[in-house]
């Protein structure tokens, strides 16, 4: 069955998991791997009675009018008004409506990236999924570049674009958004209230630019519903990250899905230092209680399902 099967010592160990992060429970062979094509289709259809991401990865015009206002998922006291910049932008219809695709790429943050040589592999995936805006460019031969749906949480205005203080900043990031073309830009604007102007600044730049970049913006009940899926499965996760949510998204669309760049530890196997993001100096911050994620515990789920087919999960090389 399409249950993970992770039993509860190993949850209630998620927090040792980092310590143990050398150990052998993370080692995953890629040599040999095989997906597993009927476990696929069982999490595609455990997933589906939580949520359908075709419907779920977007809210959509009809779902609002100008002048609406709305409670914060993660924050329920306070509002948002929908202006109408933002109303402008929503999609007529799910960006992902009668999308399917052989091989997809998830490809998370890690500096586990860095001297990968996985570009090349990462590009020549069907569809390549990317999180928070990284930059690709200058990383080409790691990371690639193809990118036909990225994330941007709205933190990510005042970490890499200076929060827009400067016009070079906005230059800067109008030119980050120029280099996607027509792909999907997903902004989870409605989980917690602190981001407003950042996205109100983004949609304003799209609109006055005229960029090609597809906007989405999650449904109010997408992260319960992972959450839920998820802890159905006994892996209890308070806040899927936004490389989990990617991962659970894309099991709708894409019959393999390969992920990169996950490894949500300050060493590989070989105790040499990783940084936290493969392009920026941030340090880790999620091994402490008040951390909002428990990325070692879903890297571990995930391994779990790379041993099992589910998934492929690469952290070594690629060539
Ligand atoms: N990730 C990982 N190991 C790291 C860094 C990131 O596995 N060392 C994965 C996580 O699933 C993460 C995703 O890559 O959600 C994207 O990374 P990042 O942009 O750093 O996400 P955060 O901002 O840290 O977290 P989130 O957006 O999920 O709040």
């Amino acid at each position: 069955d399409g249950e993970l099967c992770l039993s509860r010592s190993l949850v209630n160990s998620s927090d040792k998991i980092t310590r143990k992060a050398g150990s052998s429970i993370f080692q995953h062979s890629v040599e040999g791997w095989k997906i597993n094509s009927s476990l696929v289709l069982e999490i595609r259809k455990n997933i589906l009675r939580f949520l359908d991401a075709e419907r779920d990865v977007s809210v959509v015009k009809s779902s609002f009018k100008p002048g609406d206002v709305i409670h914060y998922v993660l924050d329920r006291r306070r509002t948002l008004n929908i202006s109408r910049d933002l109303h402008s932008l929503l999609p007529e219809v799910s960006p992902m409506k009668n999308r399917r695709f052989k091989t997809c790429a998830v490809v998370g943050n890690s500096g586990i990236l860095l001297d990968s040589e996985c570009g090349k592999e990462i590009d020549s995936h069907n569809f390549v999924i990317r999180c928070n805006l990284a930059p690709v460019v200058e990383f080409a031969a790691d990371v690639g570049t193809k990118s036909d749906f990225i994330t941007m949480n709205p933190s990510v205005v005042q970490r890499a674009f200076g929060g827009f203080r400067n016009e070079s900043d906005r230059e800067k990031f109008v030119h980050r958004l120029s280099m996607l073309n027509d792909s999907v830009l997903w902004i989870p604007a409605f989980m917690v209230k602190g981001g407003e102007k950042h996205v109100e600044w983004v949609n304003a730049l799209i609109l006055k630019n005229k960029l090609k970049v597809r906007t989405a913006y999650p449904s109010l009940r997408l992260i319960h519903a992972v959450r839920g899926y998820w802890l159905t499965n006994k892996v209890p996760i308070k806040r899927p990250s936004t490389g989990l949510l990617m991962y659970t998204l894309a099991t709708r669309f894409c019959d393999e899905i390969h992920l990169y760049g996950f490894w949500p530890f300050p060493k590989d196997l070989n105790g040499k230092p990783v940084k936290y993001h493969y392009y920026d100096d941030l340090k880790y911050r999620y091994f402490s209680n008040a951390s909002p994620h428990r990325m070692p515990l879903e890297f571990k789920t995930l391994n779990v399902l790379h041993n099992r087919g589910a998934l492929k999960l690469t952290t070594g090389k690629c060539v």
